[in-house]
Parts: C-alpha cells; structure tokens; sequence
C-alpha cells in the first residue's frame, strides 16, 4: 500500500498492573514512534494510538498482593505508564484507557455485532472451580507444570518461562492461585470465536498476501498456527473484572481481556476524534486507511489471527502489518518482573534523565541504543557496556563530533555565518559529499517503510561519520594556515563549511524521527524552526542560507562514565531475587532448550562448510575479526565477535560451519555475511564446529 489516504498506528496496550521495562519500550513503542514522526515530518495524516489494558486476571491478582482494590491498581499504573512514556518522549495521539465507558460500550458494541450475526458459538465445558473461593478459575488464577518445558509457574493461559500459549486443560498438577488448593471440575457456557471457519482466509491473507512483505518472524509463527489447526477460542469468562456481557444470560461474565483489549484501539480513537472534532470512522472503516500494529512476539497471535478475524466478521480493515519484535534479554538473562532482572523505564528516568546532566540528550541516547539492538529478527541483548559505547563511540564521537567541529569551525573560520558555496571549484570530496547527502534521503526512506529501524539509523550515523572523514580529507583548519600568502583559499574553505552546514540540517532532519530532542537541540543552534524538520527539505543542499548568523555550539551528548554502568549493573546483581525455585536442577537443563520449532523453520537456515582464507582485526573494536572465507562457489567478508579467542594468524586455513542465508549486517562499517558457528563452554571459550575430515568448501551441512 503507497501513498494511502491515512494511517492508523498503534503500540500494544500495556497491562495496567505494574510498571514497564525497556524490553517493551524497545519491542512495541519506540518502533511505533520513530515510524510516525516520520510520517508527521512527511506530512501524512496519521494517529498514533495506545493506552492502558486494564482488564484480566492480572489486575484483580495485583490488587490482591498489593492490598488494595483493582480501581485502585489500575488508576496508578495508568497514571504511572503515561508519564513514563511522556517522559521518554513517545508521542501517542491519545493514550487512552480500557476502563473508559466509550471503552466499554465499544467492546459490547462489538461483541453484540457478532453474536446478533451467528458468529459466535456457545459451548457448555468443564472448568476448573475453587470450592473455597466459590469462583471459577480464569487464566491467571491457575497454576501448574508446563507441558512444554517442564516449569512449575506456568500460568492457565501461558507459560512465561518458554512463552508457550496455554489453556487450563493443559497444565499439569493445576492449582489454585486463591487457595492453593486443587480445583475440581464445574459446568458452565462460554461464547466462542471459532476460528476454525476462517482458515481459507488467514491462508490467503498473511500466508500468500502477506508473506514476502511481513516479517518472516511473524509469517513464521502465523503458518505454525495455521497448520496446528485453529480451535475454536473462548471470547468470555467467568470474573468480576472486565467488561460486562452484554446478554442476560450471561450474568457474572466478562468479555476475556483479549477480545476487549485490542477493540481499545477502536475506542481510543473515538475519544481522540472526539477531542479534535474529527470523524473516527475512515479510520477503521475505509480502505485506503493504513492500519500497522506494532507489538512483541507475545502478541503475534493476537494481532494477525484472532483480532483480523474479529475485524473482518465486523466490517472493518485489516492492519497492513505487524512489525513485531522478538525480545530484549538484559545482560545475558532474559528479563523477568518476578525474578526483578529488569530495567524499568521509571529507573532509567530516575538514574539518567532527571539527573542534573540528563534530560532530553539521555531520553535520545537511550532511544538510540535500543533502536541500534531492536530485536527486529532475533532476541537481543541489552548490555550496560553496549549502552555506553553506542553512546560514547558513535553518538558522541561521530555524530556529535561532527556537529560540533562544523560549529566550532564555522564560527572560527567563517565568522559565525552560513559562507557562500562557490560552484566554480567545486573538487571531487566535495562532489562525492553531495552525492551522499542526496542518496541518503531514499535509502533511509526505504528502510523505514519496510520497518527496517535499526538499519536506518545505521545510515543516518554512517552519513555523518562520512561528514568526518570529508573535513579529515579537506582539513579546513590547516588550508586557513595559508590565507596569508592565497587569499583565494578562503573560497575552498567556505566550500567545506557551507557543506558541512548543509550535511548538519540533513542529518537534524534524519534524526528527528529517531531522536526527537537532539534534532530540537540542532534547530536552536541552527536558529531555525521546526519546519526545517519536514521529511521533503531531506536531501537538499540549500536549507541553511548565506549570510546567515548561527548560534554557539552546544554539546548534543555527554559521555557516559565507566562509574555509571559500574552502578547499574551493581544495582541489577543486588536486585536479583532468589526464586524459590525446588526443581531447579532438573528444570534447568529443560528450559535452556529454545521453544520448539518446525521442521520448515530449520530449513529455511542454509549451513555450508567453508575454508577461511584471512582474517584480520578490525580496528577500533576489540571483539571483532574481519574474516574471508572461501565458500566454494564465492568467498564472503564475515565479521565475528572472536577477536579475544583467537589470534588472526591461527585461524587461517582452518574449516567452519557457515550461516551462509544470514541477512548482511554493518558492523563498524563492514558489511558481513554470513555467520560462523562456535561451540562455547562452561568457561565461554570457543571452538569452531567442523567437520572430522576436511571437506571441499561449499558443502553443505544438513
Ligand atoms: N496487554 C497486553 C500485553 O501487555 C497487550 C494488549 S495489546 C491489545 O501483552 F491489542 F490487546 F491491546
Ligand atoms: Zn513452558
């Protein structure tokens, strides 16, 4: 879909029952927010929605733990969530909240639609009931061994260990949350979405329709579902908590969180188009609209089957996509709210923003950080030391270092004002410079349509490390040596400068979308107004005009001290709570096997043995070795993080096993491709995997 009339963006509804970490911020919100200042910088007509998911088990078990009532559960972390996105800078159309009465009218709305149209099913079943409660026991309410992976705290819906999707029947040795007591069996009628009937649909839509421009992730675990056959899914539940069913004979039911939930984003922009004296309905009901749904692996499910399902039975358009992420570990741990191993987004606004040396630049540095290590394709890994060099090796050091030595110059050497570009004498460096600053604006364009965020940051870096190595080549500072005896020089001076002027509103427009506080920082330097900032000034070379006087320079970025993650991650060990946790040893062996895949999943992964033929360090990184490796058929550049176990000279000659269909990926600057497989130890020493007997490079490895 190009150029649609209008777009709706929505970021996953966090659950109003505790605070929110960074691996969310990083899965399903800052995606969404750097895609749609984008689209505002283009001029497009687009809302952004999310809000609070204030139904479900979650809230009522939080409100017990805590003490307290559900009202007051979610009125807290309603209240907390938005501040911490607005002090993070995410800039949502309206955040919204489930408990609204639009909310709930919407959603009964809904429900009442399909039902009146025989879409739903009824069904009489068995389920769990707490004799000493007296209630029936919904999701959360119950607990027991995951059949997948062996953990004792699964949930009646999911197992947070491996991430499976549950139903009650499943669990193993089930107990009550309430009592603690085995729950017996009771009769009692649920409505549900039989999804079964819509197989033909899904499969056209996301498995022919969609399957080269969604995420291979998300086809992936959409076509796992598929072909596991699509049960018929319960849309009510036996609880107090939620929105009412709007049937008499379903007194003491609610709709099940996750049919209300996603109808949010539906009432969410009622209430915005409320606000703004606008019409809600092209929205959701015109075709022309672009709906994009950004959320976490968590999430797939959810968004590309059971809500377009109930989309579509109600009249609605479909999302476009579903750029979901998988997940953020945190320094070699997955992150867990129970076992604390986690960075609140409340934390890092405490501990970096609202410090005296914090604010906007810390929000941006840490935006920059987890959009360099979004776990588009893969779980990733937030690491405190990674977070400092992102910072102080490419923020400060080439982004900064670029605006400020063009500042600090211009003022020197032009008399603080934006000089004349003098066309005559224009040189190659400065022919190639243009060039780049022009290409720069459709390559960062593509990526962001394709969701592609972190490469997209990579070349808006990569171009101002290009505006370094230009005023390394032309060395302005040295050319002013000779004024004395040339006056002419000043003309190839004011060349460099004016280019590197232009290069600099360039890059306040490319990096607005990702780091909205730094590109106002280059505005008030620059001395312009925001609408330098739309996405059509991209690419041009007349933004900043001659004669015009410049501000001071100001410093975009601080550096982060090696005492401030020492902290960190002092805070991180000490926070750590022990799990009681019986079974550990056995458990521990089970839960390191990865969730199970299908068999077209391995596949698709194309392994082949190749001979290294040189490797050599790459500079300025000490983990890192530039490898070529001779496959047979081609030899391919691939950069390993192996530079600590392995001295270059060692590895030449010897044999590996290749991920030969790994996407190409930069790093420092190298494009690399392909993978090398290492086997780690106990102690993380590494080893090749090869075959026993040398074999002729290319073969494959099935
Ligand atoms: N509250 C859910 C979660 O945190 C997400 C709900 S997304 C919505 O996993 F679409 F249902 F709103
Ligand atoms: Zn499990």
């Amino acid at each position: 879909m190009t150029n649609p009339k209008r777009y709706l963006i929505t970021s996953a509804l966090p659950y109003a029952n505790g605070l929110k970490h960074v691996g969310h911020l990083a899965g399903a919100y800052i995606p969404a927010d750097i895609y749609v200042r984008y689209l505002r910088a283009q001029k497009r007509d687009v809302v952004f929605v999310c809000g609070s998911d204030e139904h479900g088990t979650a809230i009522p078990i939080q409100a017990t733990k805590e003490g307290t009532t559900p009202r007051a559960i979610i009125d807290k972390y309603h209240e907390a969530m938005k501040q911490d996105f607005e002090d993070l800078s995410m800039s949502f159309d309206i955040y919204h909240r489930t408990s609204e009465p639009i909310h709930h009218e919407t959603a009964q709305e809904f429900f009442t639609r399909l039902n009146n149209a025989g879409e739903l099913e009824t069904k009489e079943t068995e389920q769990y009931f707490d004799e000493e409660a007296k209630t029936f026991l919904a999701d959360r309410y119950i607990k027991g061994t995951c059949p997948n992976c062996g953990s004792d705290r699964a949930f009646g819906d999911q197992c947070e260990t491996c991430g499976r999707t549950l139903s009650p029947d499943e669990l193993i040795n089930p107990v009550s949350t309430l009592s603690g007591k085995t729950p017996i069996k009771k009769k009692t009628t649920h409505w549900y979405l039989p999804l079964g009937k819509h197989e033909q649909f899904l499969r056209e839509w996301i498995l022919e329709q969609h399957k080269d421009d969604w995420r291979s992730t998300v086809v992936g675990q959409c076509k796992s579902w598929i072909e596991g056959g699509l049960q018929s899914r319960a849309v009510t539940r036996d609880l107090d908590w939620g929105v009412k069913v709007p049937l008499k004979e379903a007194e003491g039911k609610v709709l099940y969180v996750w049919f209300d939930a996603p109808i949010g984003y539906i009432s969410a922009t009622k209430q915005w188009a409320i606000d703004n004296k606008k019409d809600w309905k092209p929205y959701w009901q015109d075709k022309d609209t672009k709906l994009v749904h950004f959320v976490g692996k968590d999430n797939i499910v959810f968004h590309c089957i059971i809500f377009p399902v109930m989309l579509k039975l109600h009249g609605d358009i479909l999302p476009e996509n579903v750029p979901a992420n998988e997940f953020l570990n945190l320094e070699g741990d997955k992150m867990s709210t129970s076992r604390n191993w986690k960075l609140d987004m409340r934390d890092y606004i405490i501990d970096f923003v609202k410090k005296e040396n914090g604010g906007g630049q810390c929000v941006d540095m840490l935006r920059y950080y987890l959009t360099q290590i979004a776990p588009e394709t893969k779980d990733s890994e937030f690491m405190w030391k990674g977070f400092q060099d992102a910072v102080n090796s490419e923020l400060v050091s080439i982004f900064g270092n670029f605006v400020n030595r063009t500042w600090v110059l211009m003022h020197k050497l032009c008399g603080g004002k934006v000089p004349q570009l003098h066309t005559g004498i224009l040189d190659d460096n400065d022919k190639i410079l243009i060039g780049e600053i022009e290409n720069a604006k459709t390559r960062i364009e593509s990526l962001l349509e394709q969701y592609k965020f972190r490469e997209a940051l990579y070349e808006v870096i990569d171009l101002s490390r290009k505006g370094n190595q230009y005023m390394q080549k032309k060395e302005p500072w040295i050319v002013a040596k000779k004024l004395a005896e040339n006056p002419e020089a000043q003309k190839s001076i004011d060349n460099t400068m004016y280019l590197c002027l232009q290069l600099t509103a360039n890059l306040a427009i490319f990096i607005n979308p990702f780091l909205p506080n730094t590109a106002k920082s280059m505005l008030y330097m620059m001395k312009v107004v925001d609408k330098l900032l739309d996405w059509e000034n991209a690419g041009k070379l007349k933004l900043l005009s001659t004669g015009y006087s410049l501000r001071e320079p100001q410093l975009l970025f601080r550096k982060i001290e090696d005492t401030e993650i020492t902290e960190q991650i002092e805070k991180l060990k000490s926070g750590l709570k022990q799990m009681e946790e019986p079974k550990k040893e056995e458990t521990k062996t089970e839960s390191v096997v990865k969730s199970e895949i299908q068999f077209d999943d391995f596949a698709r992964i194309d392994l082949k043995v190749g001979t290294i033929v040189s490797a050599e360090k790459v500079e300025k990184a000490d983990k890192l070795l530039k490898l070529s490796v001779d496959l047979g058929f081609e030899t391919r550049t691939i950069v390993s993080g192996i530079a600590l176990h392995f001295k270059p000279e060692e590895i030449v000659g010897k044999q590996v096993t290749v991920v030969t269909n790994l996407a190409p990926r930069k790093m420092r600057g190298i494009e690399s491709n392909g993978m090398i497989l290492m086997a780690e130890d106990k102690n993380g020493k590494l080893q090749f995997l090869k075959p026993e007997n040398p074999v002729s490079p290319g073969s494959n490895v099935s």
